[in-house]
């Protein structure tokens, strides 16, 4: 069996709500699979949540509920608005499962065994809405380094990691892959970050019970995040079902927010290493979203849920919006004029009247039924026809780095050929002609097969249209059951089967 291909998304806190930007990766990780099950291949996408650690403690305790009464409670929200979302995930790994306790405490017995864990006495700062040690000597103005709010001392006899013996190792891995870490600003982060010297890390609390406890210490709990990184191999049954472990892993990318660069490619990389396994072939890190200029936060009262957007928008404009708009990697800014423009210009005009126009046209002038070509091509057609046998490539080549907005105007390029084939082909013009009814005929059937490949290129990023875009085309089966190259060939539309215009697919919205 061919090894999977394996995208994951970060594991998300439950002590919060989803919001635009957690669903952004989901939706980016959807389409990326998406993408990838179009070309044939046996994809595995990940996501859920994370479970453990002391901000979900608290936030469970501000609410009077035991940690996993609060974690059953808010795991629905996440499960509700991927599935509202079109979240195509394989699994949906909570931490607090038996099967990931299982994993990640064999995982980090081996370690332990092997002597790449010790116990030493910590003391130093520590986060708690970020989860994160910081040394005296890290602070800034005695605040978080990362996220400026207010450190706790901690001082406690923990188990450590020996980071420090991989940093030779991680620098050798990611010059000789600079693939591992994107974009190339983020490696660089993260080589200057090693160069300055690892120190080992704590990885056990003993004042928290809110965790999965050390089966070598059963008095102190892993540490959330050493826990929340070991989903990636727990979810595909590590340790347990070594032939479907090896038929899926090693993960072909780690798509997660910028923030969280140094556990993905610093200290997931030296897990691993230490326990033999492979490494990712790639730990991409995105940007973030600020709300019409600012940053999200609870305090400014500006946090925007997915649901709120999708009522507004529909679930495929929304995906449609944050792939477009933003340069993955990249921060970006939404605003809801901006969506609304990009919905009425690229969705509504751009696509949704080119589709309603042309099947218009097919019910007009051949009463819904496709017409077989009837002359030989002419310029116009081979015009088209190259701009669809262009664009499968194009798009493949940009979703390879990941270039979702890239791939998306090079689909929309495509669309502008398609529009610009209805207004100079003028089929109402040789509808008026009896005697011009093949030309007609051959125009119609260019058209209508060039609405199918749209179909197949808004299949990742828009299931849902593609979808609809299918069923207006008469087919009977599922859009989702065709994979590409072979149904990107030019020409495979049968003629004679009947289509129907249907309601617009992107109604105007009116600013
Ligand atoms: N639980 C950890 C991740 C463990 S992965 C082994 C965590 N969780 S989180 O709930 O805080 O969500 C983190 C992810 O949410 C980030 O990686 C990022 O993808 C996303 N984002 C949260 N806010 C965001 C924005 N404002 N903009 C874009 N993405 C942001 O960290």
């Amino acid at each position: 069996m061919d090894k999977a291909y394996y995208v994951t998304t970060p594991i998300y806190y439950v002590n919060d709500l989803p919001h635009i930007g957690t669903a952004y990766t989901t939706v980016v990780a959807d389409t990326l699979a998406r993408h990838h099950r179009l070309k044939g291949e046996r994809v595995f996408f990940l996501t859920g949540v994370d479970e453990h650690g002391q901000h979900v403690a608290r936030a469970a305790e501000r609410n009077g509920v035991s940690p996993q009464e609060w974690a059953d409670r808010m795991v629905v929200h996440f499960t509700d608005v991927w599935k509202k979302l079109n979240i195509s995930n394989d699994f949906f790994i909570r931490t607090t499962s038996p099967r990931h306790a299982e994993v990640a405490r064999k995982f980090i017995q081996n370690l332990y065994d092997k002597g790449d864990i010790y116990p030493d006495t910590y003391e130093g700062w520590y986060c708690v809405p970020d989860e994160s040690f910081w040394l005296p000597s890290q602070l800034v103005e005695g605040k978080c380094p990362q996220c400026g709010r207010e450190v706790e001392i901690l001082q406690e006899e923990n188990y450590f990691f020996r980071l420090s013996a991989y940093a030779d190792r991680l620098l050798e891995h990611i010059d000789a892959h600079p693939e591992f870490v994107e974009p190339e600003m983020r490696r660089n982060e993260v080589t200057s970050f090693i160069r300055q010297g690892l120190t080992d890390q704590s990885i056990s609390r003993k004042t928290l019970t809110w965790g999965i406890p050390l089966p070598f210490d059963e008095n102190q709990v892993m540490y959330v995040w050493f826990d929340a990184l070991l989903n990636y191999i727990s979810a595909i049954d590590y340790g347990i079902d070594d032939a479907r472990f090896e038929s899926i892993w090693p993960a072909d990318v780690h798509l997660i927010g910028k923030e969280i660069l140094r556990f993905h490619a610093i200290i997931w990389p030296a897990m691993l290493m230490a326990a033999g396994l492979p490494l990712p072939r790639q730990v991409f890190a995105h940007g973030w979203l600020t709300v019409e200029g600012e940053k999200m936060s609870k305090s400014k009262g500006n946090v925007i849920s997915p649901y709120e957007l999708i009522d507004e928008y529909g679930v495929d404009a929304y995906r449609y919006y944050f792939l477009r708009e933003f340069s993955f990697g990249y921060d970006g800014n939404f605003s809801r004029d901006n969506m609304t423009g990009r919905y009425n210009a690229d969705l509504a005009n751009a696509l949704g009247n080119m589709v309603s126009r042309v099947l218009a046209m097919v019910e007009r002038y051949r009463g819904g039924e496709v017409p077989e070509p009837g002359s030989a091509g002419e310029e116009t057609d081979a015009v088209l026809k190259q701009a669809a046998a262009k664009v499968f490539g194009e798009v493949d080549a940009y979703m390879e780095k990941l270039a979702f907005n890239e791939a998306l105007q090079a689909i929309w390029s495509y669309l502008g050929a398609v529009n610009r084939y209805v207004d100079e082909t003028a089929a109402w013009d040789l509808a008026k002609d009896p005697a011009l009814a093949a030309r007609l005929d051959t125009v119609l059937y260019n058209q209508v097969e060039a609405v199918r490949l749209t179909a197949l290129l808004v299949l990742p990023s828009m299931p849902g249209t593609a979808e609809g875009i299918w069923r207006r085309l008469g087919f009977s089966d599922s859009v989702h059951v065709h994979h590409l190259p072979a149904a990107g060939a030019w020409g495979l539309y049968p003629a004679g089967q009947k289509a129907s215009k249907g309601d617009p697919l992107f109604p105007r919205i009116e600013k």
